[in-house]
């Protein structure tokens, strides 16, 4: 079935993040406080409730569905989940972003769940700067994490980075050879404007251009070009000349690639969110706590995708930050 998500752009929406989150274990500087304050249990949508608006979505044209956090495995039962989502018709593709941490335990599970695609976060492989970055001592079981989810077969693995000046740019080099080393897909983010504390600014923002740049230094590369199945791909990949492995730059910020945009978003409190940087947002939950039908429901998320706006506008000097920070969105 064609997708009913169009807006008035003519972006066709398949491609929908679900938070089933907003806790985490981690504290990452570029997405919340340690005194961060997290939704009340009541607040955050049921399984059910999950797999009930995923269907709906499912039935609207979405074909792929990202679970996100907060960190998703802190939360019990996640295969499960996986498992139900993988079973709704339509959804061609289901993955997974987690800090890593979780894997250790739950790589298998989630596998034998049906689960095949995972991306990683790691911004740094270097202990201290770990501790700074997340505010905590763990780097060792990421990595831990990460071996197990290879040794479980996941494939892709993609580890996701957010480079920060002052921070892990002397690392950016370091990455890709850890990523060459071991076959996993490397996707530097450029630092988005989505932190809890407001640090994001000039200072710590690191361009795309830059990263690929230092890289190139080392290990040549050639960029792939985003045609076909990669339309839609946030990022920019780039392939190694020298072994076929590749890495992406999430340029949202210096290279915005809003005009080519299939995403929605749901909040783990049920609201959906055409954009990151979405200004309103409509409360599915409260209307499918309410009884309202199917039906109902699948207006209201048609009617939100066609008030999609056109992009984001960190660039612009009107550029309203959204009241949630990243983990409450859903990365
Ligand atoms: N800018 C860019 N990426 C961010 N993430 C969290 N906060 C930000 C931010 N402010 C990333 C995490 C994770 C993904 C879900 O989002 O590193 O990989
Ligand atoms: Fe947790 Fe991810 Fe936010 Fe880090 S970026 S604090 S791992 S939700």
């Amino acid at each position: 079935m064609e997708s009913c998500l169009i807006d008035n752009f003519n972006r066709v929406h398949t491609n929908l993040r679900i938070s089933i989150t907003d806790q985490c274990n981690f504290r990452c500087v570029y997405c919340m406080p340690e005194d961060m304050e997290f939704m009340e249990d009541e607040e955050v949508m049921t399984f059910d409730e999950i797999v009930h608006l995923a269907r709906i979505f499912a039935d609207l044209g979405v074909r792929k569905v990202r679970v996100t956090g907060g960190e998703p495995l802190v939360r019990r039962g996640v295969p499960e989940l996986i498992s139900r989502l993988s079973q709704i018709e339509g959804l061609k593709d289901i993955s997974l972003t987690t800090n890593g941490i979780g894997l250790i335990k739950q790589a298998g599970a989630l596998y034998d769940a049906g689960l095949r695609r995972i991306n990683v976060s790691l911004d740094t492989l270097n202990e201290a700067k770990f501790e700074r970055m997340t505010r905590r001592k763990v780097l060792s079981k990421v990595l831990e994490g990460l071996r197990e989810a290879k040794r479980c077969g996941f494939d892709p693995i993609k580890v996701n980075a957010v480079p920060l000046r002052g921070f892990s740019d002397d690392e950016i080099v370091d990455l890709a050879s850890f990523a060459r080393e071991n076959s996993y897909q490397l996707r530097f983010i450029e630092f988005m404007p989505l932190d809890a504390d407001d640090i994001w600014g000039k200072d710590m923002f690191i361009p795309g251009e830059e990263i690929v740049g230092k890289i190139n230094a080392v290990f040549p590369l050639e960029p792939i070009p985003n045609d076909g199945d990669r339309k839609h791909d946030t990022a920019k990949c780039y392939r190694f000349r020298d072994n076929g492995g590749e890495i992406g730059i999430i340029a949202s910020v210096s290279e915005p690639f809003c005009d080519q945009c299939n995403r929605v978003r749901l909040t783990s409190d049920g609201k959906f969110r055409t954009c990151l940087f979405s200004l309103t947002e409509t409360d599915l939950l409260m209307h499918l706590r309410a009884g309202a039908p199917d039906g109902v429901i699948a207006d209201l998320i048609v009617d939100a995708v066609k008030a999609k706006g056109p992009g984001h506008k960190i660039n612009a000097a009107d550029f309203i930050k959204p009241e949630r920070n990243m983990s409450r969105i859903g990365g």
